[in-house]
C-alpha cells in the first residue's frame, strides 16, 4: 500500500497523544513566533493535522480554524475537541485553496510542518495572502531543509561511543520524496525545497520577512533522539503580509 496523509491519520494521531518530544518542540518554537494573549484574534491554522497546534493556540484564547485535506485527521481533531478560553472549528480543505475561508478573515495563519506537504507553494502562499488581513502575519515551520533533504541519513563515526553524524542527502533534489522507512512521518511523502526556495517565494509573494529562527534541540527531544543535539530540526519562519 502506498502511505497518504489518511493512511497514516490514526497512527499520527497515536504519536501525538502519547508524547512525541519532537513535535511538541515543534508546537513550542512556532507559538513562540506568536503572542501570550491570542484573545480577540482569529487564526488559520493550515495542515492542522489532528488539531496539536490549533488547540494551543485556544488555549492562548484564540478563535481558531483547522484546515487539512486529510478527513481522517479532522475527525480526530474535532474528536479531540477545543481547549479554552479561545474556540476551535475545523474543515477539510487544501492549504493551496483555502476555499472554506473568506478573503481578509484572519490575523495570522499558522502552519506547523505542513508546508512541506503543499504540491505548489506559490499557490498556498497566494491563497494565505488572501485570507490575511492587511497587518496580519504568516508563522510556519518546516523540518529543516539543510538537514531533513531526501536521503538524509545517520551515519556512525565512533562505534564506542555510538556518537553518530547527519549525512545532508539530496538538497538539491527539491519535489516530492517518500521515505522507506515504514516508521517514519515521511512515508506519506514530503515536498522537499531549498531554503532559498522558501525565502524567494515569500519575498515574491510580497511577504516581508520578520523573524528567522532555527532553534536547537531541547534536552527532551535529545532524550528520545540523542542523535539530534546540536543541529536544529526545524526552520521557523514569521512572515509579514
Ligand atoms: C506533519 S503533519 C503536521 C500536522 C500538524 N500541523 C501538527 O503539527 O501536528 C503534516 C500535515 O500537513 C497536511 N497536508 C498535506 N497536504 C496538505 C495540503 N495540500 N494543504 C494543507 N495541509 C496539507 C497533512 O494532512 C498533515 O496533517
Amino acid at each position: 500500500m502506498t502511505d497518504s496523509w489518511d493512511t497514516i491519520a490514526d497512527w499520527y494521531a497515536e504519536l501525538l497523544r502519547t508524547g512525541s518530544a519532537l513535535n511538541d518542540f515543534n508546537r513550542d518554537v512556532l507559538l513562540d513566533q506568536l503572542p501570550d494573549a491570542l484573545t480577540g484574534q482569529r487564526v488559520l491554522d493550515l495542515g492542522c493535522g489532528e488539531g496539536f497546534i490549533a488547540r494551543a493556540l485556544a488555549a492562548r484564547g484564540a478563535s481558531v480554524t483547522g484546515i487539512d485535506p486529510s478527513a481522517r485527521l479532522i475527525e480526530h481533531a474535532r474528536a479531540a475537541g477545543a481547549v479554552g478560553p479561545g474556540s476551535v472549528v475545523y474543515a477539510v480543505d487544501d492549504g493551496c485553496l483555502l476555499g472554506t475561508v473568506a478573503d481578509g478573515a484572519v490575523d495570522w495563519v499558522t502552519a506547523g510542518l505542513s508546508l512541506n506537504h503543499v504540491p505548489d507553494l506559490d499557490a498556498a502562499f497566494a491563497a494565505v495572502r488572501r485570507v490575511l488581513t492587511a497587518g496580519g502575519s504568516l508563522v510556519f515551520s518546516v523540518p529543516h531543509p539543510c538537514f531533513e533533504a531526501p536521503d538524509a541519513s545517520w551515519t556512525p563515526v565512533d562505534e564506542a561511543s555510538g556518537a553518530v553524524r547527519r549525512v545532508v542527502g539530496d538538497y538539491l533534489a527539491e519535489g516530492f520524496w517518500r521515505s522507506d522507512n515504514p516508521h517514519a512521518v515521511r512515508r506519506a511523502g514530503n515536498q522537499h525545497r531549498t531554503l532559498s526556495t522558501y525565502l524567494t517565494a515569500l519575498l515574491r509573494h510580497g511577504f516581508t520577512l520578520q523573524a528567522i529562527a532555527e532553534p536547537a534541540p531541547t534536552v527532551q527531544v535529545t532524550a528520545q533522539q540523542p542523535q539530534r543535539a546540536g543541529l536544529p530540526p526545524f526552520l521557523v519562519i514569521r512572515a509579514g503580509r
